[in-house]
């Protein structure tokens, strides 16, 4: 049994990391996100919601995964557009592998420039309609 995961894990590993360098991207998650959001995704109760197999949910609903470009901690970040596409990336499949869709594709650094310019008015009316819209369990 333990083999067989391990032959599953060596088998899907490089394919869904193609293009991310973990490490890279996850100093970048500790220098400009975990502040706010714990080095687990755990956020703050009250303030941060968790990241932890939800962010994912996002995937699902229309307009969801531009959100996770839009979102002011992400588009007002210093982060250039391929370092928060990368960790956008293993952001996902890192704290939030739950839930992630079969036909998730990664985020490009040509999606993120685009949509973050997109200006998000009202983060949390917008970020409400789109959790209304997610079948959660
Ligand atoms: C100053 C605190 C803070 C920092 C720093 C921060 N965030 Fe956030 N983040 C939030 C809050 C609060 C929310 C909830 C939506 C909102 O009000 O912006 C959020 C929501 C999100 C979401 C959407 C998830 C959800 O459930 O709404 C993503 C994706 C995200 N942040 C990514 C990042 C990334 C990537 C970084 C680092 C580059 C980062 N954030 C830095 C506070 C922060």
């Amino acid at each position: 049994m333990r083999i067989l995961l391990l032959l599953i894990a060596l088998l899907s590993g490089p394919a869904l990391s193609q293009g991310i360098d973990s490490n890279h991207a996850q100093n970048n998650f500790m220098l400009h996100c975990q502040g706010c959001h714990k080095a687990d995704g755990s956020g703050l109760p009250g303030s941060v919601p968790s990241m932890k197999n939800f962010v994912s949910k996002f995937l699902s609903v229309p307009e969801g995964r531009e959100f996770l470009i839009r979102v002011p901690g992400s588009a007002n970040s210093s982060l250039s557009d391929k370092d928060l596409a990368e960790l956008l990336n293993w952001m996902l499949m890192e704290l939030s592998t739950e839930g992630l869709p079969d036909d998730f594709t990664l985020y490009t650094e040509v999606e993120v420039r685009q949509e973050r310019a997109r200006v998000l008015v009202d983060v949390a009316a917008f970020r409400a309609t789109l959790v209304a819209q997610m079948k959660l369990p």
